[in-house]
């Protein structure tokens, strides 16, 4: 006779409980891949797992992150941020977790001819000191550039600008 216990660890090994299959591939849970993983686990607590901020001192990223791409100081601050360039990532893991934020995440926002991160600028982007002090005013002038100098609308700087 089997015990309940060994029942049960036959049922948890072959996933039938109770005539009841149980997939251990279910195909509602999604299958993320790295840089999503990455994602999630780090970033997705503040911006949102989708992207979306529900606090407002936290910016969204869906539709929008892609905007910092457009100058070259935006394309840096993104990844000189200490959440950034500190996370427990190696340069080609965050550059493509870095690929994943502002081309999917940002979507639309993403210039057509914005240049993916590569594992070689993220070395020498962290190689340079992150931006600790001067966050929101380093912020405040790639937002501005961005107005002048990239097709982003006035309206949409203004939201970047707030959050
Ligand atoms: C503790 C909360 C927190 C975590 C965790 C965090 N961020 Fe942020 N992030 C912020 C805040 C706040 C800002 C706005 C700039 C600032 O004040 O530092 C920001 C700004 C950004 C920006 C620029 C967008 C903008 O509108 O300024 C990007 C891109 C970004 N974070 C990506 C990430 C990524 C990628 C991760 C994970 C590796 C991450 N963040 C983890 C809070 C967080």
């Amino acid at each position: 006779m089997f015990s309940i216990k060994t029942v049960a660890s036959l049922a948890f090994l072959f996933g039938t409980f109770g005539g009841v299959q149980v997939s251990f591939a279910d195909s509602t849970i999604p299958a993320l891949n790295h840089a999503q993983t990455a994602y999630v686990a780090g970033c997705g607590g503040c911006h949102g797992i989708q992207g979306i901020s529900k606090n407002e001192l936290i910016p969204s990223l869906r539709d929008r992150a892609g905007y910092w791409l457009c100058t070259a100081e935006g394309r840096k601050y993104m990844v000189k941020l200490p959440n950034v360039a500190l996370a427990p990532l190696s340069d080609a893991e965050l550059a493509d977790l870095m690929n994943f934020v502002a081309f999917d995440l940002g979507g639309v926002s993403a210039p057509k001819a914005a240049a993916r991160y590569t594992a070689s600028e993220i070395t020498q982007l962290r190689a340079e000191s992150p931006i600790i002090t001067d966050v929101l005013s380093t912020r405040r002038t790639i937002v501005a550039s961005l107005v002048k100098t990239c097709n982003v609308s006035p309206a949409i700087a203004k939201s970047l600008a707030g959050y």
